[in-house]
């Protein structure tokens, strides 16, 4: 079967945010942008992004003659309350346009207020678990998101991930009617991202990349824009890494980031997000962290079923080329993320979030992280369909090959 033969056969609607601004100072344009839409901006970020880029970001908007209302209380991963809470302040004034600074956290809070403010029911009323895919009927206000991280290329997408602290849960929000109107992506922002947050999110858009490409979802446009990130990530990454003030890097990430995004709003994430979300949750680690543990054995587990895929995926790794095989080159692949992790220093930063459960207290929640990771759907979308028990097995390796604390990527 040809790439192109989906499209040959059916109509797919390609989703995209309408305007993308690129490139440094990409955030001087936002102020016009806001002004196309009225002339009072809810303006989401969590503290310290507002602390680094607030300033910035108010100005533009009030020099174009925006009014600003500001929320700064956005929690890295975003709450109902942290919604309801700056929905409230939208209400209260008025206001004609959402602006969001941050990465996937702020943006996602955005789309949220976005929902409430044009459609009737509580946030929670929206998951795809009550809803169903496209379960948000009318279109958000206009949604600039300005973006500081790169990135989860929530600006890009159809998804809206937030917590429900009540159940200690995530719920999954996914519709057209909440794609950003306007994308800023200006590189500059990103020069003060640690190193730490460099390598999550780094590893979370290389994941998105592979994913949809992967995807069982997967067609000719996404894959364009998938095979396009993973090489800016693959060449860029490690130099973002390693010197977070070369813009030549950090502009290579910002559109690899955005362009992963688009590739899997319109094909799927698959089986490494289905895992990640549960892990995640489990060790309290950030999200880009949890893939980058995951990722490596997923692409082992799964090559076999997408060959030609995987090895395109190893020669842009450049860890397989011409002269390999297909098949050959496909098992290449995980080697080739194992080293991107390495160089990243990925595992090192584990011991940032504490101290991870001992073997036993792991193995007893395997079973309810399996059962999540399915529930999820995520899993559906895998070129290889695991059963229960290969999801629990691979729960069981990556604990043993990377969390452990004598583990192989850890020592
Ligand atoms: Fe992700």
């Amino acid at each position: 079967m040809t790439r192109n033969t989906i499209l040959a056969n059916e109509a797919r609607t390609v989703v995209s945010p309408g305007r993308v601004v690129l490139g440094a100072d990409a955030v001087s344009h936002t102020g016009d942008h806001a002004a196309l839409h009225g002339d009072t901006a809810l303006v989401l970020a969590t503290e310290q992004i507002a602390e680094f880029h607030g300033d910035t970001v108010l100005d533009v908007l009030e020099d174009a003659g925006v009014e600003t209302v500001l929320y700064t209380d956005v929690r890295p991963d975003p709450t109902v309350e942290n919604i309801e809470a700056a929905y409230d302040l939208w209400e209260e004034h008025d206001c004609d346009v959402i602006v969001t600074l941050g990465g996937g956290s702020s943006i996602d809070t955005g789309k949220g207020v976005g929902i409430l403010a044009t459609n009737d029911g509580s946030i929670r009323d929206f998951a795809v678990d009550r809803a169903g895919y496209e379960g948000v009927p009318n279109p958000t206000p206009p949604l600039i998101a300005v973006n500081t991280t790169a990135g989860t290329g929530s600006e890009a997408t159809r998804s809206v991930v937030v917590s429900d602290e009540s159940t200690s849960t995530k719920f999954l929000i996914v519709s057209q009617n909440v794609v950003p109107d306007v994308a800023i992506e200006d590189p500059k922002l990103t020069v003060s991202l640690p190193k730490s947050h460099t390598a999550f999110t780094g590893i979370d858009a290389l994941t998105h990349a592979i994913e949809a490409y992967v995807s069982v979802n997967a067609y000719s446009v996404p894959d364009g824009y998938a095979e396009s990130a993973m090489e800016r990530i693959a060449r860029s990454l490690p130099v973002a890494w390693a010197n977070g003030e070369n813009l030549d890097a950090r502009a290579d990430m910002m559109v690899g980031q955005l362009q992963a995004g688009q590739a899997f709003t319109n094909s799927s994430v698959a089986l490494v997000h289905g895992l990640a979300r549960p892990l995640g949750a489990q060790l309290h680690i950030p999200h880009g962290l949890a893939n980058g543990l995951i990722l490596p054995y997923v692409v082992e587990f799964s090559a076999m079923a997408a060959p030609e895929k995987y090895a395109a995926v190893a020669r842009i790794l450049g860890v397989a080329d011409e002269n390999h095989g297909t098949r050959e080159a496909a098992d290449l692949a995980a080697q080739g993320i194992l080293q991107l992790c390495e160089d990243l220093e990925l595992t090192r930063y584990l011991d940032d979030f504490g101290a991870v459960p001992s073997r036993e207290e792991y193995l007893d929640v395997v079973g309810e992280m399996t059962q999540d990771a399915i529930d999820s759907g995520s899993p559906d979308n895998n070129p290889r369909k695991p059963t229960a028990d290969e999801i629990e097995n691979l729960y069981v390796t990556i604990y043993d090959d990377a969390l452990a604390p004598d583990s192989p990527r850890r020592s």
